[in-house]
């Protein structure tokens, strides 16, 4: 298995360019579902998790085609086509892998009328059940059926519209209902839904391809059920987390970055609450340059639904927050089991205490480098940006983690002058 070794000490500086956002292709790339025609997606980011839903959209039929992609390229222009569903199942083995896998049940039932898609069981953060994605398409009229840690829905009669009020903010459940709304007959009303950024992507690409979305970026959506969808091209937006992270990774070395493509707009909290720590944020013609004015200052935080501070920011936070000049509290509101990184960042020498959801962090004057293991996506790369202002080496292993949501994070960082290489585990 991959590791990656950093020795830690330098000052960032440069700039690099921000991806495509994972989370807004992952649900934009199941919209190809939806219609016969072709879905050209641009700047979708060269991840695991993005060939991980090409794979299992290729299962149900989709083709994918990779614009004439040149090798240092970051992100790509790819084409799906949806011209015949051949199946409408996501097998256990691909669900698992990726949870984001249940975005496809939304269009299938859309397009098909029946959509099989294994249950995708727990994860390294918390169980992560699907009951609110279930009971919003069994109110669009979808039968749901449970065997074998299947989920068996059908609409044979197609869908029709609905009003679904979420009772708690759900980003996947409200990708899913939206999904089947732009094709299910007459209006649906989506309450309390989720408005992180990407779901506002998706609407507008859903829009571009013919649907009759209003409310969008807000917590009430409408949608007018048409027809059919017909193709479109549409641009993903740039990733508001990878620009969060390369921020704590700038701010902690005390260096300068230009974060190219980078969008104030969509970094809600993050960027409020990284400027109360210390992290100073310039608009550049480009994107956003980020410097720290002079020493990192504690912040108290919990994690919350957009436009609160995000979850999936907790742990590259925690990660900056280990050297700053006083004590910050930490809370985790969203998922149960998000703190992994805590005991690999206490043996780098980290202060931190954790007290049911939320973590004490007492500011130390150094990190030391370690050897480390990584969990999950955010815990690797909190790892990353502790090892690239540790005294010595850091080794992270498992790194596959961080090849799900980070393109090609190393050269990014070795572009801004950082002394980091990827190494096999038994070099
Ligand atoms: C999306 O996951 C993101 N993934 C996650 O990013 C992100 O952490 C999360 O939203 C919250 O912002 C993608 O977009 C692919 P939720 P999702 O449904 O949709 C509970 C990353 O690091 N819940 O908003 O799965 C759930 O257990 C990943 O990029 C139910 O109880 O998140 C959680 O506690 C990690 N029942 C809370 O709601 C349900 O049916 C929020 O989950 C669905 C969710």
């Amino acid at each position: 298995m991959d590791q990656i070794r950093i020795r830690g000490g330098r000052r960032l500086s440069g700039r690099i360019p921000i991806s495509g956002a994972k989370n807004a292709a992952l649900a934009l790339m199941p919209a190809a579902l939806l219609t016969d025609e072709p879905l050209t997606l641009r700047n979708l980011p060269r991840l695991a998790d993005v060939d991980t839903c090409s794979h299992l959209l290729n299962q149900l039929g989709v083709s994918t085609h990779v614009h004439g992609a040149r090798p240092d390229d970051f992100g790509r222009v790819v084409t799906l086509r949806a011209g015949r569903i051949t199946s409408t199942t996501a097998a256990y083995d691909i669900v698992r892998k990726m949870r984001a896998s249940v975005l496809v049940m939304g269009p299938l039932l859309a397009r098909e009328g029946e959509a099989i898609v294994s249950r995708p069981g727990g994860c390294a953060i918390g169980n992560r059940p699907i009951d609110l994605h279930l009971k919003a398409l069994e109110a669009l009229g979808a039968r749901i059926e449970l065997e074998g840690g299947y989920v068996r829905a059908r609409a044979p009669q197609g869908l029709r519209g609905a009003r679904i009020v979420f009772p708690s903010v759900s980003v996947g459940a409200t990708e899913n209902a939206l999904m089947a709304a732009v094709l299910a007959k007459g209006t649906t009303v989506i309450e309390n839904a989720a408005r992180e950024p990407e779901i506002a992507d998706l609407a507008r690409c859903l829009v571009a391809m013919g649907a009759r979305i209003s409310g969008i970026g807000t917590e009430r959506l409408e949608i007018e059920g048409v027809g059919r969808l017909h193709g479109a091209t549409f641009r993903v937006m740039p990733d508001r987390i990878e620009t969060g992270s390369y921020a704590c990774a700038a701010a902690i070395t005390g260096g300068e970055v230009e974060l190219v493509g980078a969008e104030r707009a969509s970094l809600g909290a993050t960027l409020t609450v990284l400027e109360e720590g210390g992290v100073v944020v310039a608009d550049t013609p480009d994107g956003l340059k980020v410097t720290r004015a002079d020493g990192l200052r504690p912040v108290t935080v919990a994690t919350a639904p957009y436009p609160g501070f995000p979850t999936d920011m907790q742990a590259q936070l925690m990660a900056l927050m280990t050297l700053a000049e006083g004590a910050s509290l930490i809370t985790e509101t969203i998922f149960e089991n998000r703190f992994m990184h805590v005991p690999e960042l206490v043996r780098m020498g980290a202060d931190i205490t954790v007290k049911g959801r939320s973590a004490m962090v007492r500011g130390v004057d150094r990190l030391m480098g370690a050897p480390v293991m990584a969990t999950d996506l955010r815990a690797s790369m909190s790892l990353v940006i502790a090892g690239l202002a540790a005294r010595g080496e850091t080794v992270v292993r498992r790194v596959y983690h961080l090849d799900r949501g980070y393109e090609r994070l190393e050269e990014k960082l070795q572009a801004l002058g950082a002394d980091i290489e990827r190494t096999s585990e038994d070099d």
